[in-house]
């Protein structure tokens, strides 16, 4: 059973899972529209991810004796300058889900909810994924800098450069 103190805290979390994947919505749209169809799919793939996190709250906060709560969303960004900026947005909104995570798991171990606390393992580990993954890619949006060529090479390598760094980090490579 949870508290009502987690259970308005995890709904707070759903409402940042449910925003996250709207931003990588309005990202893949924006990305689709200026021709960059690989990035375009990866955003698609990630804002897919975001609604899957969200689910897997909803589902434990209502297996748990709660209820989730289905929020109004902020309506996200819909414009972007380059593909750098989109992507150092996106890895800002993941520091910022981590902060979040971060402070959930400290109510879990305020309120000794050990069943919540183990359950929130998942999403930590999780956001050291996303944030490597996005400093990674920014990293090579960074090395490529003005340069046409690269950009497109990038567009159309991005699925799987991020299939491999998710890989080198799921081995500690
Ligand atoms: Fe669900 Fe990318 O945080």
């Amino acid at each position: 059973m949870v508290s009502k103190i987690i259970e308005k805290a995890l709904n707070e979390q759903i409402k940042i899972e449910a925003e996250s994947s709207q931003i990588y919505l309005s990202m893949a749209c924006w990305a689709e529209v200026k021709g960059f169809e690989g990035v375009a799919g990866f955003m698609f793939d990630q804002s897919q991810e975001e609604r899957d996190h969200m689910l897997k709250l909803i589902k434990f906060v209502n297996e748990r004796g709660g209820q989730a709560k289905i929020s109004k969303l902020s309506e996200p960004n819909v414009d972007f300058k380059t593909i750098k900026e989109m992507f150092e947005m996106l890895l800002k909104h993941e520091v910022y889900v981590s902060d979040s995570i971060n402070e959930l798991v400290h109510i879990t171990l305020q309120e000794k909810d050990y069943a919540t606390h183990n359950f929130l393992q998942w999403y930590v580990s999780e956001q050291i994924e996303e944030e490597a993954m996005a400093r990674t890619i920014l990293d090579k949006i960074n090395l490529i800098g003005d340069d046409k060529g690269g950009l497109y090479l990038f567009d159309r390598d991005i699925q799987q450069l991020t299939v491999v760094s998710s890989a080198a980090i799921q081995t500690g490579a």
